[in-house]
């Protein structure tokens, strides 16, 4: 089924760089979030139905603290987990489930701790058939 990625180091940086020193990023590289609360990336994702998606992020986190953000989708927030990945170089994801509208959303991650965000790579928004159990 479809989906669209985004990449961190396309998107609106507040508070972190691009880099591309640990190996495994797709494109030409990740954001390294500032090791303070607050920092962010923004993108704009477009859906081409409503409904329930998938927005599926790719980071590393070579500490062994988890590195929470706040997602927030159209003003709504989530606190997700960003748990350590065992290297910097070790790439996972987390999905976060949000009904989208037809169109242009706003998805930003914000780091909540003093540690900052996890390197965050990129953004996959699926269709939403590729998860089946929407209960939880
Ligand atoms: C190291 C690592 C960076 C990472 C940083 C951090 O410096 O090389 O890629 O972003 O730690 O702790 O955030």
């Amino acid at each position: 089924s479809a989906s669209v990625s985004y990449e961190a180091e396309n998107a609106t940086i507040s508070q972190g760089v691009v880099e591309s020193d640990h190996a495994g990023y797709t494109g030409t590289g990740f954001v390294n979030y500032d090791n303070v609360a607050g920092s962010s990336v923004e993108f704009q994702v477009t859906a081409a139905a409503s409904g329930p998606h998938g927005l599926v992020f790719r980071f590393a986190n070579g500490t062994a603290a988890d590195r929470r953000m706040s997602i927030a989708v159209n003003g709504v927030t989530v606190n997700q987990s960003f748990p350590g990945t065992g290297a910097w170089t070790a790439w996972a994801t987390v999905t976060v489930r949000a009904v989208l509208e037809a169109g242009v959303t706003t998805v930003r991650a914000t780091a909540i701790t003093a540690d900052g965000g996890p390197n965050l790579d990129a953004l996959t928004v699926d269709d939403g058939a590729q998860t089946t159990d929407w209960s939880r």
